[in-house]
């Protein structure tokens, strides 16, 4: 070793690959550490003749991939089966093949991100210049020149007897390598383009911060517009190119049958007979075992993350809108309780038109949901209320209880408590206690006092007149609540102050 810091070691030059094998074997044996051989091309078997050991990289890659592979397991667990968990149709919140994509992503990026950097970092990179490169002959290394330099760095190193010693062993030449005098740094032309890159490379992460949080009016930037924006006509505009008469709506060709006409869809495809919804599921079904348990799986599938899997309302979906509805950050109307009175007393038709068409503020499952499957469901969902009424009052418990404790139960049966609170608190509608007597402003700007009968106009026809700052989200009740009930509702309600 030597105490020169600027000193980097010798260079010797050897006649032929032969020669400097058989002198890389001398080398090592001497036991120096800090070499190197330089080759025009690869010479078979050098590195067993310089002692060299098969890299560890493999093994610093493996475990970082595995490590990858663990991360990417922990990560996938946690935020899908922990902190966010998040119920699709009925599947387990965690199971490993669902999730072999993501993890198998992280194992490479690991894996292949520790190879890059680790290969970096055992060869001393990034370097803008060897030492070597000084030596005017050292250019021959990619010709015919065959090198082998030791450095003044090993603790074998002694300049006199190093120098010897490569003589000894048959190099034509040893040179003495020294650092550069000036600190050898980055090419300027080379910082001047890497400082434009980073320039550059801020600008998406600034137009990024700059509109965080913002909303805008603006369309959004859009690059390639492909056939999104293309000259059309109107429906009802005017083509004075096209047609004779301007117009573009054309009227009907004499002697064509329009889709829409003529060809009458069973009332199997659209619940309804003649206008009329369907009592009962249609006679060509065959409902048997097989067909309930169908819609048993189905309604799991499809209808179970909103409504529950005993069709009451309480699905999961149902009960983190909730939650997120209490923090402000959502809209939520609650799914109806399906063993309702409300649903019981609807025609088999018209359950099948709310999963076919959607209602409100519930969605249409025409699309994922074929026809059958549809009146499956149906016939299930019967099957649910049949369970929840079993243990509910007889027609002669009804008689025999007072009108406000029918109120009482009607307010749950009837769905009217997933959009109203007797407590003052603000749902889907306005709170129902205190109601009568109350004086209330409508969206037209119309002043009306709660009475019987605007009470009973509320449910029957409840668009009439909307409550100022409420939706026009109730659901009428025309035709699915008797005059009696209605009475027991008032005399209920009006027990709530
Ligand atoms: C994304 C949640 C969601 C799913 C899934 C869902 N529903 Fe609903 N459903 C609702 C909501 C919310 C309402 C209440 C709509 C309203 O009053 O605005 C509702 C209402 C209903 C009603 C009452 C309609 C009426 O006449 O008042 C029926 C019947 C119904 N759903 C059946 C089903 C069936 C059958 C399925 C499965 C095919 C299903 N729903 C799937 C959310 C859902
Ligand atoms: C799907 C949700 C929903 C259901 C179910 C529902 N309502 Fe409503 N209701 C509303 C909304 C929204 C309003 C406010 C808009 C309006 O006036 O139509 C409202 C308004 C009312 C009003 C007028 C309140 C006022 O302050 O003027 C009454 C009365 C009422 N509902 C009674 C009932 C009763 C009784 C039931 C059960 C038989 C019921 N509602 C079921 C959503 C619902």
């Amino acid at each position: 070793m030597t105490t020169d810091k600027d000193f980097y070691g010798l260079l010797a030059e050897f006649e032929d690959p032969t020669s400097l094998y058989r002198a890389a074997e001398r080398v090592r044996d001497a036991g120096y550490k800090k070499w190197d051989c330089h080759t025009p091309f690869p010479v078979h078997g050098l590195d067993d003749a310089m002692g060299m050991r098969f890299t560890r990289l493999p093994w610093v890659i493996l475990t970082m991939g595995v490590t990858g592979l663990l991360l990417g397991m922990l990560m996938q667990w946690w935020m899908n089966g922990v902190d966010y968990t998040y119920d699709i149709s009925g599947k387990p919140v965690w199971s490993l093949p669902a999730n072999i994509p993501v993890i198998f992503e992280v194992t490479v990026l690991f894996s292949a991100f520790t190879a890059f950097f680790a290969m970096w970092i055992s060869n001393g990179l990034p370097r803008w210049y060897h030492p070597l490169f000084r030596k005017e002959r050292f250019a021959r290394a990619t010709d015919d020149g065959f090198f082998l330099a030791i450095e003044a760095r090993d603790s074998n190193f002694a300049l006199d007897r190093t120098g010897d010693f490569l003589k000894s062993i048959g190099a034509l030449s040893v040179e003495e390598v020294r650092e550069a005098d000036e600190p050898v740094a980055m090419p300027r032309s080379l910082k001047g383009k890497l400082w434009i890159a980073s320039c550059l490379a801020l600008i998406p992460a600034g137009m990024v911060y700059a509109s965080y949080g913002k909303t805008t009016t603006q369309p959004r930037v859009h690059l390639i517009k492909d056939m999104d924006k293309q000259p059309r006509f109107h429906a009802q505009g005017y083509a004075p190119t096209l047609f004779e008469d301007g117009r573009m709506t054309r009227s009907q060709i004499p002697g064509t049958v329009a889709q829409d006409q003529g060809f009458a869809l069973a009332s199997f495809e659209t619940g309804k007979s003649k206008g009329d919804y369907l009592q009962q599921l249609p006679s060509e079904l065959n409902v048997d075992e097989a067909f309930l348990n169908r819609g048993e799986e189905r309604f799991a599938i499809y209808c179970a993350v909103c409504h529950g899997k005993d069709g009451k309302g309480a699905g999961p979906v149902h009960k983190r809108a909730k939650m997120l509805a209490g923090q402000g950050l959502a809209n939520w109307v609650t799914p109806t309780d399906l063993t309702s009175g409300l649903i019981a007393g609807q025609a088999d038709g018209m359950v099948f038109e709310t999963i076919t068409q959607g209602r409100r503020t519930m969605p249409s499952y025409a699309a994922q949901i074929p026809t059958k499957d549809r009146w499956a469901i149906i016939a299930y969902i019967r099957a649910l209320q049949e369970e929840a009424s079993a243990g509910g009052p007889s027609a002669q418990d009804l008689a025999a209880m007072s009108p406000v404790e029918r109120g009482k139960m009607l307010f749950t049966s009837k769905t009217c408590n997933a959009c109203h609170t007797l407590t003052g608190m603000r749902l889907v509608g306005p709170p129902l206690n205190g109601l009568f007597g109350r004086e209330e402003e409508m969206e037209g700007g119309e002043k009306i006092t709660v009475d019987e009968s605007y009470f009973k106009e509320s449910l029957l026809d409840p668009n009439a007149k909307v409550v100022k700052t409420f939706p026009p989200a109730m659901t009428s009740f025309a035709g699915q609540i008797t005059d009696e009930e209605i009475q027991d509702l008032i005399a209920f309600l009006k027990t709530q102050k």
